[in-house]
C-alpha cells in the first residue's frame, strides 16, 4: 500500500470512528446519569496522567506522617473533600454516584498507585472536565495540600476503628447542607457554598 493510501484509509478510519461516536452520544444524550465505558474511563484517566507533567510525578511529601500532620490532613478532607469522597474516601456520595465521571474510590489500587506528586498535582490543580476543584492557591498553602496527601495515602490502610473515629469526628461537624465547619480555613470560598 502506498503512503498516501495508508494515510487516507487512516483519515477515513477516524472519521467514521468519529461518526459514531458522534451517533452514540447524541443517541445516548449528554446526561451525566449515563455510566462511563470502560474504555471511556481507561482513556480519560490515562490522558490526565499523562497531562501530570513529570517533575510534578517526581514531588515527594515535605511532611512527616506525624499523628499531628495526618489529623490535620483527616480535618481537611472531612471539611473540603467528604462531600464527594465521603468520609472514609469510599466516594459512595450521592454527589460522588452522580458527577461523571463518577467520584473514585480514594482507597482503589488505581489512587493509590499514583505517585505522592501526583495526588499532591490532582488536589492543588483539580482535574479538567471532571467535578474535581482545584485547592490550591489562593485555598490552600501548599503545607496544607501535602497534609491532604498523606491523608489519602493512609486510606490504604483505614483500621475499624479509625473508620468509627471518622464517622465521629464528621458527625460532630456537621453543618446545615451537608457543608462541614472547617476549623483552619475561615477564608475558605467553598466552604462558604460560594
Ligand atoms: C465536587 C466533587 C469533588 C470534591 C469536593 C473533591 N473531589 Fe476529588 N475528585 C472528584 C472527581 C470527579 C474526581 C475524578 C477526576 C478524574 O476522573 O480524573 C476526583 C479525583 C480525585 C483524586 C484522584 C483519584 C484518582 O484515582 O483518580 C484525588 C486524589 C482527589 N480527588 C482528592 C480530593 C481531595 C483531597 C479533595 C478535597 C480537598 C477532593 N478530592 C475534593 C470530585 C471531587
Amino acid at each position: 500500500m502506498t503512503p498516501i493510501k495508508a494515510s487516507l484509509l487512516t483519515v477515513l478510519f477516524i472519521l467514521a470512528t468519529a461518526a459514531i461516536g458522534g451517533v452514540v452520544l447524541i443517541r445516548r444524550g449528554f446526561r451525566a446519569t449515563s455510566e462511563p465505558s470502560g474504555l471511556e474511563r481507561l482513556v480519560a484517566r490515562s490522558v490526565r496522567n499523562l497531562a501530570i507533567p513529570r517533575t510534578a510525578q517526581r514531588g515527594t511529601n515535605p511532611l512527616k506522617a506525624s499523628a499531628e500532620n495526618l489529623q490535620a490532613g483527616r480535618e481537611l478532607f472531612l471539611t473540603q473533600c467528604a462531600n464527594c469522597h465521603g468520609v472514609d474516601g469510599g466516594s459512595k456520595t450521592p454527589m460522588g454516584r452522580n458527577l461523571y465521571p463518577r467520584v473514585p474510590d480514594l482507597h482503589s489500587p488505581e489512587t493509590q498507585g499514583l505517585s505522592d506528586g501526583a495526588i499532591y498535582y490532582i488536589i492543588a490543580n483539580g482535574v479538567q472536565l471532571t467535578g474535581m476543584p482545584a485547592w490550591g492557591s489562593p485555598h490552600q498553602p501548599p503545607e496544607k495540600i501535602w497534609q491532604l496527601v498523606l491523608f489519602v495515602r493512609s486510606l490504604r490502610s483505614l483500621s475499624p476503628t479509625e473508620q468509627t473515629e471518622q464517622s465521629a469526628l464528621s458527625s460532630a461537624r456537621r453543618l446545615p447542607f451537608g457543608w462541614l465547619r472547617h476549623s483552619h480555613q475561615a477564608g475558605c470560598r467553598m466552604e462558604r457554598g460560594m
